[in-house]
């Protein structure tokens, strides 16, 4: 990685402002999935034991620059102190006078956290006063938000700008496993891309286009897939305005000797709730009153069988409708599959949404080699774009001779 980390200064009697991803699912003031915590504890740990003072800062959902209570970070601070072992409190506010004057109190090796940041508009304005306030917190910035790392912000951005700023553990690692596999995949390498909408994931195809082998198509943008191959799709969910990109999209695939597994049969239901009547047909016979929800088991076994050769899978977005657990066979079945691919030694990366959930409700993330953090970040990771949060971060020195070794 070309960006310089907390590994690269000496973070004792230092004050480290650091932006993590604690955007976590909370219902009835209890967090519900602590994954993103739990991502951030290499970076808290390794600055608190060397000395730090270590002062938090997250979004929670998108309050719009009002105060919401149930958008307050206090859960999250509580499931933090658990998983840390130590009291991590919690401000009242980002700004203001008591804030400072709780962090000014804090001795070296303990944890702050910062309320939720987009209580205040200027967070996602990037306004430079607010960031600025921010700043003058600290001596040092980090950045362990990969999930946020796709929103230029005052956290974001703003800041890293007034710091010398540098990426946390989790950044590294979010960064080395997906730019591994945009850079140098070992072949054949396939993409599993699946989701409701096409539109959302037309660039991640377009980008990949130039490195994979093979592509594997499904959930509901598959419907689109299917229109362009001449298919009808009954009520299914359909981008009608897609339909020549996804036609594009083959045809380039196909120029470039891409392989392009669309299921063949798909389990389709009367209605989209759990229990619903459903059958399984293939794609040239889906009843006019009828959508598609998933991937039928034939198709899963050739798309398996495809996926045998590969040695590197990155997989994006569920194969059916997973949400209704009914229609969440494929998706499962995938996840399945691939953690026993992973656990084989293939490069297996599960790059973002609700891939992702399937891949937790199993509990077989330990199994893969990287299940990303981010969302909205990944994809756009894949879709090669620059993400700002990454790119202000200071970059790694070039190595002396380095450029007398390349000629
Ligand atoms: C996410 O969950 O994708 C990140 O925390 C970013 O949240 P946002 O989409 O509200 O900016």
């Amino acid at each position: 990685m070309d960006k310089l980390t907390v590994r690269d200064f000496d973070p004792q009697g230092k004050r480290i402002l650091v932006r993590v991803d604690f955007n976590v699912p909370i219902e009835d003031g209890q967090v519900k999935d602590d994954t993103r915590i739990r991502a951030a504890i290499p970076t808290i740990e390794y600055l608190a034991r060397r000395g730090a003072v270590v002062i938090l800062m997250s979004h929670l959902g998108r309050p719009n620059g009002k105060v919401i209570e149930s958008a307050r970070l206090r859960p999250v601070a509580e499931r933090l102190s658990r998983l840390l072992g130590i009291r991590v409190p919690c401000t009242g506010d980002a700004l203001g006078l008591g804030t400072q004057d709780a962090l000014a109190r804090l001795k070296p090796g303990q944890v702050i956290l910062l309320e939720n940041l987009r209580f205040h508009a200027a967070e996602e304005a990037d306004d430079p006063e607010f960031a600025k306030a921010l700043a003058g917190y600290a001596d040092v910035y980090v950045n362990d938000a990969f999930g946020t790392a796709h929103r230029a912000h005052a956290s974001t951005v703003g800041v890293a700008k007034l710091l010398p700023a540098y990426a946390g553990l989790l950044m590294e690692k979010e960064i080395a496993n997906l730019s591994g596999l945009l850079e140098s995949p070992k072949r054949p390498f396939a993409a599993i891309i699946g989701g409701a909408k096409v539109s959302g994931k037309i660039k991640v195809l377009e980008h990949l286009m130039d490195k994979v082998d093979t592509f594997v198509i499904g959930g509901g943008m598959a419907n689109t897939f299917l229109v362009a191959k001449g298919h009808t799709v009954g009520k299914s969910l359909l981008e009608k305005d897609r339909v020549e990109d996804a036609t594009r999209i083959l045809e380039a695939a196909e120029a470039k000797g891409i392989q392009v597994l669309l299921p063949t049969e798909v389990v389709v239901a009367k209605e989209i709730t759990r229990g619903a009547e459903h059958k399984v047909v293939p794609v040239h016979k889906v009843p006019n009153s009828w959508s598609i929800v998933d991937v039928a088991p034939s198709s899963m076994e050739t798309f398996m069988a495809a996926l045998d050769a590969a040695r590197t899978v990155v997989w994006n977005g569920p194969l059916g409708v997973f949400e209704v657990p009914t229609f969440g066979d494929g998706t499962r079945a995938m996840a399945r599959y691939l953690a026993g691919r992973a656990r084989d030694g293939i490069t297996v990366v599960v790059g973002g949404g609700d891939s992702v959930a399937a891949v937790e409700e199993l509990k077989l993330a330990e199994s893969f080699t990287h299940v990303s953090t981010g969302g909205g970040a990944s994809l756009e990771f894949l879709e090669g774009r620059e993400l700002p949060g990454i790119a202000i971060l200071q970059d790694r020195p070039a190595a002396v001779g380095a450029g007398k070794a390349a000629k």
